[in-house]
């Protein structure tokens, strides 16, 4: 209980200064690398895109990547709620092997985007749980582009420690089609 009151008052806090801080014009406020010329919102990229083709064009090992995505992951706020190391915090860690829809870039890049309640509107459903249980908010226009977003993920993917099979998602249990 006390866990999830303070996770909706942290959401309400950020509600508010997501409003103060991007106003309608869409400004991306946490750019640091200048993003390609294709570059589009994430919603729009999500959009557009069929469920499943989303693909991250970066490698974890390219470091410049990686650290250009730490600074994006820490301007957009991700680290108030996940840890500044995606361990936890007081929302689920990013780094373990547990992926609550999923773990494939394409179901990555929409949470992040639409956040829970949009996203399991397009049929998505809870796969597992972690420690804690509660909505993710919209952060799509919080990050600016969808270049920024999946250096983020980038960042996200270069702290995972769990099983190396888990890394993109868990295959399934033996013998079942995916
Ligand atoms: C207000 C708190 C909050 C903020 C800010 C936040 N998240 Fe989350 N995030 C959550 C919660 C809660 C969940 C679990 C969602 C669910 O269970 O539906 C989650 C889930 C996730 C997951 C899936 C984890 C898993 O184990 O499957 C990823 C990845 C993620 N967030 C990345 C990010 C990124 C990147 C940012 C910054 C752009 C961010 N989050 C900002 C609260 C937050």
């Amino acid at each position: 209980m006390f866990r999830s009151a303070r996770i909706a008052a942290l959401m309400v806090a950020f509600a508010s200064s997501i409003g103060a801080q991007a106003p309608a014009t869409g400004a991306a406020p946490t750019t640091v690398a200048a993003a390609p010329s294709t570059a589009i919102k994430p919603v729009q990229r999500a959009d557009s895109a069929p469920q499943g083709t989303l693909k991250n064009p970066y490698s974890d090992t390219d470091k410049a990547i990686v650290d250009s995505g730490a600074k994006l992951f820490s301007g957009a706020s991700c680290g108030g709620c996940h840890g500044g190391t995606g361990g936890g915090g007081i929302c689920p860690p990013l780094a373990n092997g547990v992926w609550i829809y999923g773990g494939d870039d394409d179901t990555l890049f929409r949470l992040v985007t639409y956040g829970t309640q949009t996203l399991q509107s397009k049929g998505y459903t809870r796969k597992a749980f972690e420690n804690v249980v509660a909505p993710m908010p919209a952060m799509g226009e919080v990050v600016g582009t969808d270049d920024d977003l999946w250096r983020i993920i980038t960042f996200v993917r270069s702290l995972y420690h769990g099983p190396a099979e888990c890394k993109l998602g868990c295959p399934p249990p033996s013998g079942e089609e995916r």
